[in-house]
């Protein structure tokens, strides 16, 4: 059996909020909302996916299997449900886990993804960025990540972000660029999703624009839709107040 994902658990009471990272980051990348969380007694867990941070040595092949990787810290720590956030790569395995463990959610967050596949030319871009990886590391896929910043980005941000995804390994960022190539497209399971979601977006986010977050809070019943005028791909770091204020409003909203 695989060694479980590596995690933080903050102390608070109720259902946890459980945090699923971007590409190619860590559960470093929240700790602004857990922060915010922990203010508000609310308890958070923050994975690693495998392939990065402390999850470094488990490499893992589908979104599927980092979904079930997600739960098993969930069936670890006796958290019968969770609300889940998932920004960009942790939104596609957010929406794996709705797939595989939906009596394991009761509320859904989804920043900055989106619930197609790769097109061709999506694909052909991760394997150029496979070879990118194996020549230069795991900086220069970041590097390469231009679309994701609105004009003029703080650089206080991209230098946290730059160093984060410095420190991943390149195995497991080559693992991840093989996983988002190949999972498969969600969007017809979409209309299964039952618990309160609300899905955010910055307005001027191009590697997951708004139009690809308007279709998945339509196709979601009764799912809020949030796009932060002006911002780019990393809603959570660039703006976290507004990006906190839709995530407390969804723990007061979650399913029991
Ligand atoms: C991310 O931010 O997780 C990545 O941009 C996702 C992707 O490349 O599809």
């Amino acid at each position: 059996m695989a060694d479980l994902l590596a995690f933080e658990d903050s102390r608070g009471s109720g259902t946890p909020v459980l945090f699923l990272h971007a590409f190619p980051f860590d559960h470093r990348m929240w700790w602004r909302q857990r922060d915010t969380l922990a203010r508000e007694g609310v308890r958070s867990i923050a994975v690693d996916l495998p392939g990065f941070g402390g999850s470094a040595s488990i490499l893992r092949r589908s979104v599927d299997e980092f979904a079930d990787e997600a739960a098993r810290v969930l069936d670890h720590l006796g958290v019968p449900r969770a609300i889940v956030v998932g920004l960009s790569m942790g939104g596609y395995v957010s929406l794996a886990f709705a797939r595989r463990h939906a009596a394991r959610m009761a509320g859904l967050l989804l920043a900055d993804t989106r619930s197609s596949g790769d097109t061709e030319e999506g694909k052909q871009g991760r394997n150029t960025n496979i070879e990118r990886a194996r020549r230069e590391g795991s900086a220069a896929v970041f590097d390469a990540m231009t679309k994701a910043w609105a004009p003029n980005p703080d650089p206080a941000h991209v230098a946290e972000m730059r160093a984060m995804a410095a420190s991943q390994s390149v195995d497991g960022v080559i693992a991840a660029l093989e996983m988002m190539r190949d999972r498969p497209d969600g969007t017809s399971r979409l209309p299964e999703i039952r618990v309160p979601t609300s899905v955010v977006v910055g307005g001027a986010d191009d590697l997951t624009p708004p139009s690809l977050a308007e279709i998945m809070a339509r196709a979601i019943p009764g799912a809020t839709l949030h796009v932060f005028d002006g911002a780019g791909h990393f809603t959570n770091v660039e703006r976290p107040a507004e990006f906190d204020r839709v995530l407390l409003d969804l723990v007061r909203r979650k399913s029991d």
